[in-house]
């Protein structure tokens, strides 16, 4: 670890607390010339820390940069895979998580940036990654003898976990619209994208990338116009570390569904708001109406339309209307 970076894991440990400098030389053997230029790059990086005469240095309550630091002081003990590798602004974190898994990286690689300048969506689409205001993460998983088909489990252990993790960080409730958009008040507040490498000879998945992108704050400039009838966010407001903690409560919670030590499918269902509710399926051919009767053990959702047939759904997409 870089001076930078251990004093910055010194301040995100005791937010509030002032440090001298001698403190945090004596602390990390390094001169305090050492400790000043560290705090100063820190602070042209926008970490809010005040320097006192006579007290130190101290990190503000409210600073929330998402940091390797910042989330690390929340991770628990099933996250001992997890290499946090923090940006501040990337082109998309499921690109460059796929190029690491292609270069080698282990199972539990994890890029986490505050912006992106070209997040992708499922279907093509773009994601809108503004500056500051949210999360988008992006893991390298590599599941033993997994198919493609049961790859999508990981998607489903994901907006569990995300949806668990809202609530945890901020009271609000947060429900799953089939098959991995996560609903906040009547809006989506994440969207999930996984991409899967498949080795052609035996069928299994070589490496996954689980991409997960949260709207926390407002965005800064709005949502563009398009977004603004259907896109949320978890907060209204700053509140003390919520980033960083949403970030980590995140991956300690999907860890322990990937790795087996908790069942999903019963807290998908909880969770699923188009059970029981009219749907429409949109197909390439259309949209056709059905109801949400059931989920199976695989998170598939089983629909039945208005001439009484019944269809499990592997994948595609859903409208549902909320107000109904
Ligand atoms: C969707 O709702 O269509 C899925 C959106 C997935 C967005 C996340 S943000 C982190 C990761 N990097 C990307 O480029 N996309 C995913």
């Amino acid at each position: 670890m870089s001076i930078k970076e251990q004093i910055l894991s010194l301040f995100e440990n005791q937010k509030g607390v002032y440090f001298s400098g001698e403190e945090i030389a004596n602390q990390l053997s390094v001169s305090r010339t050492a400790v000043w230029k560290a705090v100063k790059s820190l602070k042209q990086e926008g970490y809010r820390i005040d320097a006192v005469a006579n007290k130190g240095y101290c990190l503000s309550t409210e600073s929330d940069i998402l940091s390797a630091q910042g989330i690390g002081k929340y991770l628990d003990g099933d996250c001992g895979c997890i290499q946090l590798d923090v940006m501040t602004s990337v082109t998309s974190t499921n690109t460059l998580a796929r190029e690491k898994a292609q270069a080698g990286a282990a199972e539990g690689y994890t890029i986490v940036a505050s912006e992106q300048t070209q997040g992708r969506g499922r279907k093509g689409r773009s994601f809108f990654s503004p500056a500051d205001t949210g999360i988008y993460m992006s893991l390298v998983l590599r599941p033993e003898r997994c198919t493609g088909e049961k790859a999508s489990r990981m998607t489903s252990m994901a907006a569990v976990a995300v949806s668990e993790a809202i609530e945890a960080v901020s009271g609000v409730e947060a429900g799953i619209k089939w098959v991995n958009d996560i609903f906040v008040g009547g809006k989506k507040v994440c969207g999930i994208l996984t991409e899967a490498a498949i080795g052609l000879e035996e069928g299994y998945v070589e490496y996954a990338i689980l991409g997960i992108g949260v709207n926390v704050l407002p965005p800064k400039n709005d949502f563009p116009q398009e977004l603004e009838p259907i896109a949320g966010t978890v907060f209204h407001e700053a509140e003390s570390d919520c980033k960083n903690r949403l970030a980590a409560e995140i991956l300690n919670r999907f860890m322990k569904y990937y790795s087996g030590s908790r069942n999903y499918v019963e807290a998908y269902k909880q969770r699923s708001i188009a059970l029981g509710r009219e749907v429409q399926v949109i197909t390439p051919n259309g949209q056709r109406k059905a109801k949400a009767l059931d989920l199976d053990e695989e998170c598939r959702l089983l629909v039945q339309y208005e001439d009484g047939t019944t269809e499990y759904l592997f994948s595609g997409e859903i409208s549902i209307k909320l107000s109904e």
